[in-house]
């Protein structure tokens, strides 16, 4: 018993571990803790101050509109992190995010000497799977609270004013133009598209 203990253990299958054990938390919320476990992982304080690296984000946060605003809306962490219209999709999106955690907490953030500088060397790849998935969702969160036919785009700046009307011709999503909306800006560093190939060099 000790030895296979001491086997799960080894880093050889502690991912495979870690995974398992993240399928039995879901096991577990078949079992019907799942609400209280969403309700719970779903307070902002969760987020903020469960991991020493969301407090970076959360700083920044506060400093957005999404945060505090004339109008007393806000916006929390889960509202756009966390799908809330399917239950399976609320699972999956849960363990996906789970994972994620545990990988960055028991990962190399947590052990590096400078968590910050750790969390900012990964920033952008963190960014790029959050991109991604508004992307495929077309910006679902964001519709949760915001669409093109709530707006009065007439009273918006002109230059929303165009974006959005063309925006919603060509079947873009808000995530294509809104990124760095509540953290640290990180769009910049994504490099240029390809140049198109050409096939006339040395010809
Ligand atoms: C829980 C509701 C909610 C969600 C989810 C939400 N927003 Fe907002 N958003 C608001 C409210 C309320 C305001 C008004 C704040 C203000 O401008 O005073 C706002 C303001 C904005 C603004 C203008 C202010 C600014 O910070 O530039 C933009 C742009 C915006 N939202 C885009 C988005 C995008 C993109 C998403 C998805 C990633 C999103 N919102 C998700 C509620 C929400
Ligand atoms: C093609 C690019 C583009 C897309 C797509 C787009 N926006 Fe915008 N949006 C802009 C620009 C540009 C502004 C003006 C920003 C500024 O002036 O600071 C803006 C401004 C806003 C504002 C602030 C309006 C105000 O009156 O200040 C909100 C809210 C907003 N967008 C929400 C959204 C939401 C929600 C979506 C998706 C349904 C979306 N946008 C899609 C480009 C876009
Ligand atoms: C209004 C929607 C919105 C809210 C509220 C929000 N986020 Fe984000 N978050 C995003 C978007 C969009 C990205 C993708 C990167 C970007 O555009 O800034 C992102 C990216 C991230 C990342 C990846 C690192 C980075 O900086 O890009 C982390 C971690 C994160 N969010 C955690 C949080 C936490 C924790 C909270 C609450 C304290 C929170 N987010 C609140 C929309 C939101």
């Amino acid at each position: 018993m000790f030895r296979l203990l001491k086997n799960l253990f080894s880093p050889q299958y502690r991912r495979s571990v870690l995974i398992a054990g993240v399928f039995l938390v879901i096991g577990l919320g078949l079992s019907g803790t799942y609400a209280t476990a969403v309700d719970y992982t779903n307070r902002l304080e969760f987020c903020a101050f469960t991991c020493h690296e969301m407090s970076f984000p959360y700083n920044e946060y506060k400093k957005s509109k999404h945060y505090q605003n004339e109008f007393g809306a806000r916006a929390a962490c889960p509202d756009c992190h966390v799908p809330h219209k399917s239950w399976t999709s609320t699972m999956v999106a849960k363990s996906l995010a789970t994972l994620e955690l545990f990988d960055h907490l028991f990962g190399h953030i947590a052990h590096a000497p400078d968590t910050q500088q750790a969390f900012e060397a990964d920033r952008l790849e963190l960014a790029k799977t959050v991109w991604a998935g508004m992307k495929a969702t077309d910006s679902r969160e964001c519709r949760n609270c915001h669409s093109f036919e709530a707006m009065l785009i007439d009273q918006q700046p002109q230059r929303a004013q165009g974006q959005h009307t063309s925006a919603m011709k060509e079947g873009k999503t808000c995530i294509d133009c809104h990124k760095g909306l509540v953290h640290k800006p990180v769009q910049q560093l994504l490099e240029p598209a390809a140049p198109p190939a050409s096939f006339d060099i040395g010809n």
